[in-house]
């Protein structure tokens, strides 16, 4: 399929392949190779995902830390290297005598020396689930924060595994929808082209789609993406709430948690967006 796609006409390349960790794919492929032969492999792919960006395109590269030191350093020679962005979400049992592996790797890498386009998200404070204070203390700087949220760093903490059954499109492997939304708008305008060699269960498309952005994608294995998008509207309603909570200083459950523990956010902060409607605090927040 990539060798199809024409030469500099992606603006954000994806990867979510295989991990080679033994595990039992639909598609039946081995996910068992040796070491090199699987970074050959990967490398093989990369080398055509780079061909078909654009100047100033962005690809980034979702692996365990295990291969993505290797696969960083082949990228480094011929791309920008922006971030290692750590995603901290479990993916094994604690393993004797190892650290307990709890951050997925997501490479950043721009074609060229700056992205053509970068608007990172912004992120609300993070707050106590209970009852809604703060997690951090911000001191005399409340007023300085941005009404639109927290800067996003690279660590991201905040994307969930994919368990719900609601939003579980695929037994194994299915990545958030939260995790595509970020990226996609954080490195794609409407109708830009966004490529993922590694459809899986469709998350990267579905986001594309709904986020209005054109896509170009292959999979060994399509009966659940051809599935997820004869239901599309859930997705578009899981969309709709992840929306909900970015780019916005409190998220309107926080601001509802507090109104209930009697404890209204201080006036010190600006709030950008009127979120008396979407919670029932009254505005108080
Ligand atoms: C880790 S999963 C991707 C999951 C996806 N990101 C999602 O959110 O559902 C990797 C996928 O790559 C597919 N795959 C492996 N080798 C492939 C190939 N050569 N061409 C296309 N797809 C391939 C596998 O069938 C598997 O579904």
């Amino acid at each position: 399929m990539l060798a199809q796609v024409d030469s500099g006409s992606v603006d954000l390349a994806f990867a979510d392949p295989p991990f080679n960790l033994g595990k039992e794919y639909t598609s039946k492929i081995n996910d068992a190779l040796a070491d090199h032969e699987y970074v050959e492999w990967c490398e093989s792919w990369l080398t055509e995902m780079i061909r078909v960006l654009k100047p100033g395109g962005t690809l980034m590269h979702w692996n365990i830390p295990k291969w993505n030191l290797l696969l960083g350093s082949f990228l480094a020679k011929r791309l920008t290297f922006r971030n290692w962005i750590s995603v901290d979400i479990k993916y094994s049992l604690p393993i004797g005598g190892r650290l307990y592996p709890s951050h997925y790797s997501l490479l950043y890498f721009v074609k060229g020396k700056k992205p053509a386009i970068f608007h990172p998200d912004r992120l609300p404070i993070a707050c106590c689930r209970h009852c809604g204070g703060e997690l951090k203390d911000y001191g005399g700087y409340k007023d300085k924060m941005n009404p639109l949220g927290v800067n996003l760093s690279d660590v991201w903490t905040d994307i969930p595994p994919v368990r719900h059954s609601k939003y579980k499109k695929r037994e194994a492997n299915a990545l958030s929808l939260k995790l595509m939304d970020r990226i996609i708008s954080m490195c794609t305008d409407e109708s830009s082209l966004v490529l993922d060699p590694f459809g899986g269960s469709g998350t990267t498309f579905v986001a594309a789609e709904l986020l209005g952005r054109r896509w170009i994608g292959s999979e060994l294995e399509c009966t659940s993406i051809i599935n997820r998008f004869e239901e599309l509207e859930s997705d578009r309603e899981h969309l709709e709430q992840i929306q909900e909570g970015k780019n916005t200083l409190f998220t309107a459950a926080d601001l509802k948690r507090r109104a209930q523990a009697g404890r209204p956010i201080s006036k010190s902060y600006r709030i950008a967006r009127d979120r008396s409607k979407d919670c029932d605090c009254g505005g108080r927040g």
